[in-house]
């Protein structure tokens, strides 16, 4: 999964509890499974009559929704508890907890600490109420049993935007690379039932939500518990539901990437072209040690097969640089990989070791600053290879792009995604608002970032809404 910047989350729905609610304030890191984990946790604390906080400062309860990925992830959450530590001085009985991989990977060791009063696994969220009144109580709580079974499919997640929807469709990891923690922290992999998935997607598009990806750990393994229906199946099912829906999914492990899969997106139009496919290493002996179960050769066929059946599908991967023994000879076999398939992005890390994971028993033998010399000639190669793609291929192209809302940098300007997931920015228009579809042509790019003029204004296919007006002519 990627990696998101922290989130702040809060609902207007549940700005609707009672007076006198106790309130909660939930920051979430890590990737896009724990935001979906955010919504499911505020639902079910607002069944139970929980309201909402703004602020840290406001709350009752705090709750930070964790990542344990690598080291560094668990570091900033070492420091955010401590900048929260002072809050208690502030607000006798306030109940900080800690939910997510972390929680479930140093359970009672986070309670030691006296930082935390409460933690909870990802399995373990319906206990948040009961475990929260015994907080309230005085009693510290914890609850981090995994779980076979539980998926959660019967909580409608309280969602924060109303655009682009995260939509979990299974939960765990039976794959175990040799390197991750998260088969330790999130349990072994189940599905949630292909209807009720679908059903949700219905919901989410009747009430008005534009986009939604599909999350899983490795989404390409999905198997319906009842029929045994496979991921494209599922998605499949799902673009025929919601037509007009823009559908993502996300991660798939490349050992799974099945023709079958690859035929579905390229025969519906709202399946949006992009694949993140992480690759880890170019090189078979780092593969083999991190019991990714494919080779280099087996990947780059997989690329061909995606790229002749569409060829405008964007693609992005994972790079971890510096794993157990990596010599420069495998260095410069991921550098040639991503010359060789010039991905659109890549999300690149240092090898982080991770306790309990086969690899750590290897040692951590590569040193920091050469760690660091081979992350950053990788950055370096891969920012290169996006900017010329965007330059060569993006520049004077039209894209399809749905308005998320104002640019970050700039909100004179607007921005959206394109179906190929880039960013594109261009300037604010008045019949322009979130969740429009407009045409674009791009004028300029970085690596990163592309710049477009507004050409068009589609018709916004809302159940309720009609189409607006149009620029200038459509030029298909
Ligand atoms: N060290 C560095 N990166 C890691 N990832 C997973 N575990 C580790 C680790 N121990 C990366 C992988 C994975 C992404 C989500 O995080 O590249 O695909
Ligand atoms: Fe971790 Fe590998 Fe599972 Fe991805 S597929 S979550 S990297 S064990």
């Amino acid at each position: 999964m990627l990696e998101l910047p922290v989130i702040r989350q809060t609902t207007p729905s549940f700005h609707r509890t009672h007076v006198g609610a106790r309130r909660v304030y939930i920051e979430t890191y890590g990737c896009q499974m724990n935001v979906n984990d955010s919504e499911i946790v505020l639902s079910i604390l607002n069944a139970n009559g929980y309201g909402a906080a703004e602020l840290p400062d406001e709350a009752d309860v705090i709750l930070l929704n964790t990542c344990a990925v690598r080291e560094h992830a668990e570091q900033r959450i070492w420091e955010r508890l401590k900048q929260l530590n002072p809050a208690r001085r502030r607000r006798p009985g306030l109940v900080i907890g800690i939910l997510g991989c972390m929680a479930e990977r140093l359970r009672s060791r986070l309670l030691n600490t006296g930082l935390v009063e409460l933690i909870v696994g990802p399995d373990e969220y319906r206990k948040l109420p009961q475990l929260l009144e015994q907080a309230f109580a005085g009693d510290r709580g914890i609850a981090v049993r995994l779980s076979r079974v539980e998926t959660y499919d019967d909580i409608e997640p309280l969602r924060t935007d109303g655009i682009s929807a995260w939509v979990t469709i299974m939960r765990g990891c039976d794959k175990f690379c040799t390197f991750c923690i998260v088969p330790f922290t999130r349990g072994r992999e189940r599905c949630r039932p292909l209807q009720s998935i679908v059903a949700e997607v219905e919901r989410l598009w009747e009430r008005g939500f534009q986009e939604v990806t599909l999350l899983g750990q490795n989404v390409n393994s999905y198997r319906d518990p009842a029929t045994g229906a496979d991921f494209a199946d599922l998605l499949a099912a799902c673009a025929r539901a919601v037509p007009h829906m823009r559908i993502r999914y996300l991660t798939s492990h490349p050992r799974d990437m099945s023709d079958k899969l690859i035929d579905t997106m390229a025969a519906y139009a709202n399946i949006c072209k992009y694949i993140h496919l992480p690759v880890q290493s170019g090189s078979n002996r780092i593969l083999a040690l991190m019991n990714r179960g494919y080779t280099v050769e087996q990947y780059l066929e997989r690329i061909e097969r995606i790229r002749s059946t569409m060829p405008d599908c964007a693609l992005s991967t994972d790079i971890i640089a510096g794993f157990c023994t990596e010599t420069e000879e495998d260095h410069r076999a991921t550098l040639e990989l991503l010359r060789t398939v010039r991905y659109d992005g890549a999300y690149m890390f240092k090898y982080s070791p991770r306790e309990g994971t086969k690899a750590w028993k290897w040692g951590d033998d590569v040193p920091e600053e050469v760690k660091i010399r081979r992350l950053n000639e990788i950055i370096a190669l891969q920012q290169q290879i996006s900017y010329e793609i965007n330059q060569q291929r993006e520049v004077g192209r039209l894209h399809e792009v749905l308005v998320e809302g104002p640019s970050k940098r700039n909100p004179e300007q607007w921005q959206g995604r394109t179906d190929t997931n880039k960013v594109v920015i261009f300037p604010r228009h008045p019949d322009v608002g979130v969740g429009s579809r407009v045409r674009t042509r791009i004028t300029a790019a970085t690596s990163a970032t592309l710049f477009g003029e507004l050409v068009e204004i589609l018709p916004t296919p809302l159940p309720h809404r009609q189409s607006t007006a149009t620029l200038t002519p459509s030029e298909h």
